[in-house]
């Protein structure tokens, strides 16, 4: 008896399959593609960036640095103050450490700097993940968690490191987040940005914070230098490249550091440093414009978001945004049609389900079935049996919201670019070097190449041949230590 049940349930179930794939191949031939494509032109043609818009978007970024430049409050543009007036010059020296806190892991490192002839001697490095918890908690937990990690890599050193008695191991500490810098070695949080948010911390000298975390852990350090990730990444990549004018981060986040002469600062009423120079951390991210092609996907996820209304350019434009974005354009074409079956499929409905790598993955497939798209979708989105019709379409809509964010970064660079007068020929044909790092810059290829070949068109082949992109592979830390360094007691 009991057999025979379990038998009638399996041919159901045998009967019951094979309907579902008669229904699916059904549904899927009842997609009106005409109309999936005309409601995707419309999305698209709302996201487009022609030549002379991003040349206008550059303009009105340039107008908003020179407005951050003046006071501050001025505007969006925060164009804060690094406090980095001296640039490295090869000849730095010593044991350095860093600690680079600034996205959903963290890395201390060890760094022997051998002086003009040495370079960079050794450097050594440990990478923690923050539990994401301690990214929405106390101030408390989350420094004495980056502090006993510290403490840890630091008691695991060889005998080589030791330190003479009486003095003090020195850091730079990379603070991925909007700083007023009070000094080289301090400066309050303004806010946190990318999915960090810790009330209490706001208003805070995070220096404080983690000398303080440092001291319950015993750890006898001294943080000399505190930097923005973009400024570490300049200096480091200053230290390759001696025209290396600005330092870009395309990762999670998404903001710039430049060199800007000191009398074009108003808003700095000390005496003018010796080298005439200091480095302005944009926080470019929280640039915003009616300009911006922002549309109703942006609206929404800015709106759900732990910090709406900021940081807009930086939603438009960086890996923590991108893959949402897609999964937003997505869920919102597969309401109106079936491309994924007649029902919505259930994942596609969960925010920051669609990961940038997972989009990258997708949009870089070259297999002729779109084998690595099928799989994508099936393992992040529980998205089966898709035809290659439908696999192409959601190419397309990577490509669409990759294309805009990478046309609208090269507007960014190209602001700089203007702003430091080297848009145009020098008779010397100086060299200008942006370094730029950032997961979403090195693995996003697409991303990468339509920025260089959007910026040559916004420079001009002529200038373009006189300005270089550069990867600073992990320059932020290396930056820090050598600030560390070049300001160490
Ligand atoms: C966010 C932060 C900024 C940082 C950038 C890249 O925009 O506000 O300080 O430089 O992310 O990590």
């Amino acid at each position: 008896m009991e057999k025979r049940v379990v038998y009638t349930a399996a041919t159901i179930a045998a009967v019951a399959c094979v309907v579902a794939v008669i229904v699916i191949r059904k549904r899927s031939k009842g997609i009106k593609w005409g109309k999936v494509k005309e409601m995707f032109k419309e999305i698209e043609s709302k996201c487009a960036l022609p030549i002379e818009r991003l040349k206008q978007i550059a303009s009105a970024m340039e107008t908003e640095m020179h407005a951050g430049l003046a006071s501050d409050g001025g505007s969006k543009l925060k164009m804060l103050l690094s406090y980095v007036d001296r640039l490295p010059t090869g000849g730095e020296e010593g044991l350095f450490y860093a600690l680079d806190l600034g996205g959903t892991n963290f890395r201390v490192l060890r760094v022997q700097l051998g002086g003009k002839e040495g370079g960079v001697v050794r450097q050594e490095y440990q990478e923690v993940s923050i539990p994401p918890h301690l990214m929405v908690g106390s101030s408390h937990d989350l420094f004495d968690f980056i502090a006993e990690a510290l403490s840890s890599f630091v008691a695991s050193e060889g005998e080589e490191y030791k330190v003479p008695e009486g003095k003090q191991r020195e850091l730079g500490f990379t603070f991925s987040f909007p700083v007023k810098q009070l000094s080289l070695s301090s400066g309050t949080l303004i806010k946190w940005t990318k999915g960090f948010c810790i009330e209490e911390t706001v208003g805070e000298d995070v220096v404080a914070e983690l000398t303080k975390a440092m001291e319950r852990q015993g750890l006898d350090m001294k943080v000399t230098a505190l930097v923005n990730d973009t400024v570490g990444t300049l200096v480091g990549g200053r230290y390759e490249d001696g025209d290396v004018m600005a330092g870009v981060i395309l990762g999670t986040g998404s903001n710039a550091a430049y060199v800007e002469r000191a009398s074009s600062i108003p808003k700095w009423h000390d005496e003018l440093p010796k080298s005439g120079e200091m480095v302005i951390n944009m926080e470019w991210g929280n640039f915003k414009s009616p300009l911006l092609p922002v549309t109703e996907f942006d609206e929404a996820l800015d709106f759900e978001s732990l910090n709406p209304g900021e940081q807009i350019y930086e939603k438009l434009i960086s890996g923590m945004y991108l893959g949402e974005v897609v999964r937003r354009v997505l869920l919102k074409i597969s309401e109106e049609f079936p491309i994924f079956g007649d029902i919505v499929p259930p994942k596609l409905e969960s925010p920051f389900i669609l990961r940038t790598p997972q989009m990258s993955g997708i949009h870089h497939d070259s297999s002729p079935d779109l084998k690595v798209v099928a799989k994508k979708l099936k393992e992040t989105l529980g998205i089966h049996n898709t035809s290659i019709k439908t696999r192409k379409f959601v190419v397309d809509v990577c490509d669409m919201v990759a294309k805009r964010a990478a046309r609208l970064a090269a507007a960014g660079i190209y602001a700089i670019i203007k702003k430091i007068g080297r848009d145009t020929l020098s008779d010397d044909k100086q060299r200008t070097v942006i370094a730029i790092d950032g997961g979403l810059f090195e693995h996003y290829t697409a991303f990468s190449d339509c920025l260089e070949r959007t910026l040559r068109e916004l420079l001009g082949e002529e200038v373009a041949n006189s300005v270089v992109i550069k990867h600073a592979n992990d320059g932020s830390g290396i930056g820090a230590a050598l600030i560390a360094a070049s300001h160490s007691n």
